[in-house]
């Protein structure tokens, strides 16, 4: 069967140029990093869209990154795991259980992981070789963790408590719209 839509005109833009600056001081880059996804997610209701482009905001506004992105919590047999979302970066796991890794840590504990040694974190989990810091910020909504924004450098301890507040604000934002 075809299916046919309505055509609309278009209601926004079809090109977004958001310009980071490279050395701006991190209270800026987050400044904007943060103006920059309330305008792309403030009116759209679709969760995928939005992390999505918040994935991609992340990849370029932060530098020094290897991997950008989403996990999701989702229900299972047990209770909930985490399941893969939009991010930017190699091919990663795709589901971690409750409680596993940095990011299923995030998630159990509901809060932010600042991962200056990757390698020094019991039960860590590989995704990407090159990886050697990593934050990992939890999504709450009504009290429950429905994401985790996770972020992976090359570079040993490249987060700080400036980036894990600026990410921390990101996650607040986002809360009701992924
Ligand atoms: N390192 C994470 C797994 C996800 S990847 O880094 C993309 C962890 O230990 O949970």
């Amino acid at each position: 069967m075809l299916l046919r839509g309505k055509a609309a005109p278009p209601s926004r833009p079809a090109m977004y140029q958001f310009a980071p600056p490279s050395d701006a001081p991190k209270p800026e880059l987050y400044r904007d990093l943060l103006a920059a996804a309330d305008d792309l997610t403030a009116s759209e209701p679709d969760a995928v869209a939005n992390m999505a482009n918040c994935a991609a905001l992340l990849w370029q506004f932060i530098p020094r990154l290897n991997w950008a992105g989403f996990y999701r919590a989702v229900p299972n047999a047990v209770g909930a795991e985490l399941v893969l979302g939009p991010f930017i970066g190699q091919p990663a796991c795709i589901r971690i259980a409750w409680g596993q890794g940095v990011c299923g840590t995030a998630a159990m504990s509901g809060a932010t992981q600042l991962v200056a040694d990757v390698h020094a974190f019991p039960g860590h989990i590989t995704c990407d070789a090159a990886s050697r810091s990593e934050l990992v910020v939890p999504v709450l909504r009504d009290g429950a963790v429905v994401a985790v924004i996770d972020l992976d450098s090359p570079e040993p301890d490249r987060f700080d408590a400036e980036d894990a507040c600026g990410i921390e604000a990101l996650a607040v934002l986002l809360a009701n719209r992924i």
